[in-house]
């Protein structure tokens, strides 16, 4: 099983445990909560002992190897859950199961850090207007759950900065706290992090500063993308909290990540992180703090997942959780193939030679080399040998779990001169700006065919790889990534997700490393893609609007931001996906993030807290189940459940619509103008009539809540396993906002 395996490199590579083989796992449990200890909040030491006595004592722990195991308890939660991660051998656990007050027991889950090798991109989206008004996020902190941070960045520095708001209550590891300053206001380590909030990977480098990274003049890579580098919300405040190394994140860690930065005082948490994303809410670690987060007031954003573009593929869904798909941005980092028959074809590239050779090569198909047949053609590490390679351009598969740039490598590494990777069909037209080692580039699986055709059609197949740098203005984008993971939410299919897309597809950030041989400054920067990268541009949005509206809260913000999006790219079109034809509701959930017009949406839906029990109730989840979000008692016989649909939720998502018509109401609350007057505009899914009642709604104050009701009904005999899609939206002479529809026909 590959996750015992993990699971053991890591207990073996982090601590020193004498024996070998051990049945010893990491596991999250869930207790009950006595009822003297419900209210003592302040007597953590109380709850600690509590924890410690379902642990069995030593003479039970004996692993398979017939070592004696002292049970050991890792870190006590008592924000995100009632309950402890602990150590124990399979002969423990089973002795912690007969203890009253024992709930449940799952074994740590390994996350991954949500960055694709793949697909490109280059600078971020800024936007001015909203800038302004926040303050660049002043006085904000935002929590980075990730890989660490590179603390002497430029990006970090602190200059016009002011200290740490008051209630900021968090700390910097002792030996880390000379790092610290008035942008990076807190760093905590955890387990897996090996005692250092030090960011060995680069990823939460990367994430920290698009969230928040300070203004960097020149920031480039290879002389790429040049200008001036600057996070979302420039002036926001950064905690980080170092929960992963290169090879992973464990859940326990990013529990007690989540219950640390809960009392710290964050008011964002940016969650670049996934795991099993059908894991029902309840046993999904990340949704589990996220709620708890939420509860006091905390937004979380998370990566929606890279395992676009398969339907069902998306992750991070609870509905209090804002879900980020990515989608491309409008530069370019252009390279040129051209071959020997005068075909040429268009890539992405961030290298860039310092001298320009136009000098044709011969072409080196590598799957034709004789090697292994699974790594050879894809050009992995130690896979090339063919001496013939010298001097050649070769051509290396996408895919094959080998990152662009270590291709690129393996290629330099046996004296290739170039090389060019032909992407996965699944990719489509999405492209990696890879900051590659020798004049390389990516092009599509359809350019990538004719190369092969034409290498086919000749003896002596020749190219010639050009570089022609940055090139802004792709009026196509943004273009939903190939990668971006789709809906529907297995989880919870009545909750439309992904919520919202941002800039995902090369994006240009801090590193901790040089990628380019810039060996001669602290200020270096790197381009990778994922919904790691769109993720936090959201929290930094979020972040924002939360500096510009104190009082808003998570479930505000995020209505914001879902009901102002664009859904027409630059070219003024329906937003594409990477096939280069219309991206559907599942692909781009309420449209790309346009930060101007969420500061003043005009209406909200604010999803008060005590909706998501019926919420639960009617997710069919058990008491326990429901209990163990909750932290307390639950009895769901005794809640008037709610269907998902139901939850006054930005967007809708009508999972089965049969002949009898479904009704769901909303309600929306003025953050306009006090006096106004909002009509409906209904564009109805295909085979769906909707219904809204009233059509017209008057507020006369700020904050005036209206509530509406929509009726769902069929009206064609057929059924449709696709969905089809529409919105409804709300239009005054000043706002428009907008709800987009998902409906599935039975
Ligand atoms: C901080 O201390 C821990 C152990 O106490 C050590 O492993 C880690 O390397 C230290 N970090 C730094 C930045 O010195
Ligand atoms: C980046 O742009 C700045 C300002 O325009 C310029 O001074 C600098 O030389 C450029 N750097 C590179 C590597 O092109
Ligand atoms: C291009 O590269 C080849 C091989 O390294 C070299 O022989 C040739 O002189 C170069 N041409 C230019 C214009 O630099
Ligand atoms: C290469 O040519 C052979 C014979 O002409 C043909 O069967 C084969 O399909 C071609 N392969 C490609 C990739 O075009
Ligand atoms: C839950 O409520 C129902 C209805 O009031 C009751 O019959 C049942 O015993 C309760 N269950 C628990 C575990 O309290
Ligand atoms: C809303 O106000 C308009 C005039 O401003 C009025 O014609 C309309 O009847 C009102 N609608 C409702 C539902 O009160
Ligand atoms: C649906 O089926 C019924 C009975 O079979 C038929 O009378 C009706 O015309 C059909 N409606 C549509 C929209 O096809």
């Amino acid at each position: 099983m590959g996750f015992l395996k993990i699971l053991l490199i890591f207990i073996f590579c982090s601590f020193p445990w004498p024996s070998i083989q051990s049945d010893l796992e990491t596991y999250i449990v869930h207790v009950e909560s006595p009822e003297s200890l419900i209210s003592t909040q302040s007597s953590l030491m109380v709850l600690e002992s509590y924890y410690l006595s379902f642990l069995p004592k030593s003479t039970t722990g004996i692993s398979s190897s017939g070592n004696e195991e002292p049970a050991s308890l890792i870190y006590s939660y008592h924000n995100v859950m009632k309950g402890f991660a602990a150590r124990l051998t399979t002969l423990q656990l089973k002795e912690m199961k007969k203890k009253p007050g024992f709930v449940s027991a799952q074994p740590q889950e390994i996350l991954s850090l949500q960055t694709t090798h793949t697909p490109s991109f280059l600078g971020l989206q800024q936007n001015m207007g909203l800038w302004k008004d926040s303050n660049y996020g002043k006085g904000v902190i935002i929590g980075i759950i990730d890989s660490g941070i590179l603390p002497d960045h430029p990006s970090f520095s602190d200059v016009g900065m002011p200290s740490s708001p008051a209630k900021w209550k968090g700390v910097c590891e002792s030996n880390f706290t000379n790092k610290c300053n008035n942008k990076l206001i807190g760093a905590r380590s955890y387990q897996l992090a090996n005692g250092s909030p030090i960011d060995d990977d680069g990823h939460g480098t990367h994430t920290a500063s698009t969230a928040a990274g300070a203004f960097v003049n020149g920031a480039n890579v290879y002389g790429n993308a040049n200008g001036t580098a600057a996070g979302v919300a420039p002036f926001a405040h950064i905690a980080i909290y170092r929960v992963c190394n290169s090879d992973g994140c464990a859940d326990t860690d990013i529990l007690a990540a989540m219950d640390a930065a809960i009392d710290d005082g964050v008011d964002i948490l940016s969650v670049s992180l996934g795991g099993s994303r059908t894991n029902p809410f309840h046993s999904n670690s990340i949704a589990l703090g996220a709620y708890s987060a939420t509860e006091r007031g905390i937004l979380v954003s998370c990566s929606a997942g890279n395992n676009g573009p398969f339907s069902g593929s998306v992750g991070n869904a609870a509905p209090w959780i804002l879900t980020v798909g990515a989608s491309t941005h409008d530069r370019k980092i252009k390279a040129t193939v051209k071959l020997g028959n005068g075909e040429a074809f268009e890539g992405e590239s961030a290298y860039k030679p310092k001298i320009s050779n136009s000098t044709f090569f011969t072409l080196f198909d590598a799957g034709k080399n004789a090697g292994d047949e699974f790594e050879t053609p894809y050009c992995g590490p130690g896979s090339l040998t063919d001496p013939a390679i010298k001097g050649k351009i070769v051509i290396c598969l996408g895919g094959g779990g080998i990152a662009h740039v270590d291709k690129g490598q393996a290629v330099k590494d046996v004296g290739g001169v170039g090389m060019i990777v032909i992407n996965q069909p699944s990719h489509g037209i999405i492209k990696a700006a890879d900051p590659h080692v020798l004049p390389a580039m990516d092009v599509s699986y359809a350019d990538g065919s004719k190369i092969l055709a034409y290498m086919n059609s000749t003896l002596n197949p020749v190219a010639t790889i050009t570089f022609q740098g940055t090139i802004i203005g792709d009026k196509n984008a943004p273009i939903v990534a190939s990668f971006s993971s789709r809906g529907p939410s297995e989880a919870s299919p009545g909750i439309l997700k992904p919520d919202i897309i941002g800039p995902g597809v090369n994006i240009l950030a801090a590193w901790p490393t040089s990628v380019d041989d810039n060996k001669n400054t602290k200020s270096t920067f790197n381009i990778i893609s994922g919904t790691s990268m769109s993720c936090p541009h959201l929290s930094g949005v979020a972040a924002l609007l939360k500096s510009a509206h104190p009082d808003w809260s998570p479930a505000a913000i995020k209505s914001a931001m879902m009901t102002t999006t664009d859904i027409l790219n630059l070219a003024n079109s329906p937003i594409l996906d990477e096939r280069l034809v219309h991206a559907d509701i599942f692909a781009i959930g309420a449209g790309h993030v346009n930060p101007s017009r969420a500061h003043d949406p005009g209406l909200i839906y604010d999803t008060p807290f005590e909706d998501y029990l019926p919420y639960l109730c009617g997710l069919k989840y058990t008491n326990r189940q429901v209990g163990n979000l909750l932290q307390r008692k639950v009895n769901c016989s005794e809640v008037k459940s709610i269907p998902q649909a139901q939850l006054n939720y930005p967007s809708f998502s009508i999972f089965g619509l049969g002949s009898t018509p479904q009704t769901y109401t909303r309600t929306v609350t003025n953050v306009g103008d006090p006096t106004s007057s909002y009509k409906v505009e209904i564009v109805s899914p295909k085979g769906v009539a909707l219904k809204v009642e009233p059509s017209e709604l008057n507020f006369s104050q700020l904050n005036q809540k209206l509530t509406y009701q929509v009726t769902f009904s069929k009206t064609t005999n057929s059924s449709n396993p696709e969905a089809v899609e529409g919105f409804l939206k709300w239009t005054s002479n000043k706002h428009s906002v907008r709800s987009p529809i998902s409906v599935v026909l039975v």
